[in-house]
C-alpha cells in the first residue's frame, strides 16, 4: 500500500535557522533613511505630538543626535528645514539663504561626520508663508516654471553645503532638468539627485504636515501631487524624471503603494527608493501605545514587505530603532 504524498511546505518552517535559510527577502540596513526636521534655535529638541518618538532639533541638537545615530549604525539622513514663520514669504526666499536652516545643518552634520551621507528634501511648503510646495501665479494656481527657478537656486546652496543627494519633492514639471542643469553648471557633477518621482497625494501625510508646519492655507496639493488611483501615471512621471537625470527614484507613501513600487521596480535599473511616511509611523505608534499590535513586529513586517515590493532604500522614522535592535 503506497500512502498518498502530502507537499509539505511546513518542512522548511520548523525552526529559526531553517526559516532563516530559505528566507528570500531581507531589509538591507546600509539602504535606510532616517528624516530629521532642523528647527532655528540652539539645543532645541521639541517632541513632535503625533510622532511619538520623533522630535524637531535646532542645528547643535541635530548633530548630537546625528552622532546617536551613527553609532546606532544609521548611514543616511534626509534632512527637512522649518524656519520661523515670520521668514516665510509667497516666494520661498528662506529656502536659498545660504545661511538656511538646512544649509547649516549640513554644514554642522558634514563637518562633525563626514562619513554620514546627507540627503536634503527640496521643497518650499516649509519656507512659503500660503504652505504650497511652489509659487504662485496671480490666480492662486502654483506657476510650475517660476518655481522651477527656485528649486534650483536652492538646490546649488544646499550643494555648496555639503549635501550629497537633493530629493525634489514638490511635484513641480520638469524639475529634475533645471536641478540638474544649474549643478552641472556651477561644477556640481558629484552632487546626486533622488526624485520623488512617483509622489501621491496623501491623507498620510498629515502628522509631517504638523511636524513641518506646512499646511497649505488654502485648497490642497492635488494639482501637483498625483491621484492615489494612477499606476501607469506613475511609470510615466518616473520615465521622465530618469530622461531627466534623475539617479535614484521614489515612491511615496508606501505601505498603500506598494504595486506601485513592483512596477516601478520592473520598469527601471535605477536604485528605487521607498518612503515610509508619517501617518504610517504614527499609525504603528498609536496602534503599539494601545497595547493593539506588537510594536517591533510591525514593524520588521512593514519594512520586510517595502523591501519585498522592490525597494532598494527605505526613508523611515524607525531608521534608528530598527537599526538599534538589529545591528550587532
Ligand atoms: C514636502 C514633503 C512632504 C513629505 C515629504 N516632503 C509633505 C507633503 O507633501 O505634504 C511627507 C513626509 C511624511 O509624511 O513623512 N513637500
Amino acid at each position: 500500500m503506497t500512502r498518498p504524498l502530502i507537499a509539505r511546505p511546513r518542512r522548511l518552517r520548523t525552526s529559526p535557522a531553517m526559516r532563516a535559510l530559505v528566507r528570500e527577502t531581507r531589509v538591507n540596513p546600509d539602504g535606510l533613511v532616517q528624516p530629521l526636521f532642523v528647527v532655528p534655535g540652539s539645543g532645541v529638541v521639541q517632541p513632535i505630538g503625533s510622532m511619538p518618538g520623533v522630535s524637531r532639533y535646532s542645528v547643535d541638537a541635530v548633530v548630537r543626535e546625528c552622532g546617536e545615530l551613527d553609532a546606532a549604525g544609521v548611514r543616511a539622513v534626509l534632512l527637512f528645514g522649518i524656519p520661523d514663520s515670520a521668514e516665510k514669504d509667497a516666494y520661498a526666499t528662506v529656502n536659498h539663504d545660504p545661511n538656511g536652516i538646512v544649509q547649516r545643518a549640513a554644514r554642522a552634520i558634514k563637518e562633525a561626520l563626514p562619513h554620514i551621507l546627507v540627503i536634503a528634501d527640496l521643497c518650499n511648503c516649509e519656507y512659503t508663508d500660503h504652505g504650497h510646495c511652489g509659487i504662485l501665479d496671480p490666480s492662486g494656481d502654483v506657476d510650475n516654471d517660476l518655481t522651477l527657478e527656485v528649486l534650483a537656486k536652492t538646490a546649488l546652496t544646499y550643494a555648496r553645503s555639503g549635501v550629497d543627494i537633493v530629493a525634489p519633492s514638490d511635484m513641480m514639471d520638469g524639475r529634475v532638468a533645471a536641478i540638474r542643469r544649474a549643478l552641472d553648471d556651477d561644477g556640481f557633477t558629484k552632487t546626486a539627485i533622488m526624485s520623488y518621482a512617483a509622489k501621491y497625494a496623501s491623507a498620510f501625510y498629515g502628522p509631517f504636515r504638523e511636524a513641518a508646519d506646512s499646511t497649505p492655507s488654502f485648497g490642497d496639493r492635488r494639482s501637483y501631487q498625483m491621484d492615489p488611483a494612477n499606476v501607469r501615471e506613475a511609470l510615466k512621471e518616473v520615465r521622465l524624471d530618469i530622461e531627466e537625470g534623475a539617479d535614484i527614484v521614489m515612491v511615496k507613501p508606501a505601505m498603500a503603494y506598494l504595486d506601485v513600487v513592483r512596477a516601478v521596480r520592473e520598469t527601471t535599473d535605477l536604485p528605487v527608493a521607498v518612503y515610509h511616511v508619517s501617518g504610517e509611523y504614527a499609525m504603528i505608534k498609536a496602534a503599539a501605545e494601545r497595547g493593539w499590535i506588537d510594536e517591533e513586529r510591525a514593524v520588521d513586517e512593514t519594512l520586510t514587505a517595502i523591501a519585498r515590493a522592490g525597494a532598494d532604500i527605505i526613508i523611515t522614522y524607525f531608521a534608528k530603532d530598527y537599526l538599534r535592535r538589529v545591528r550587532v
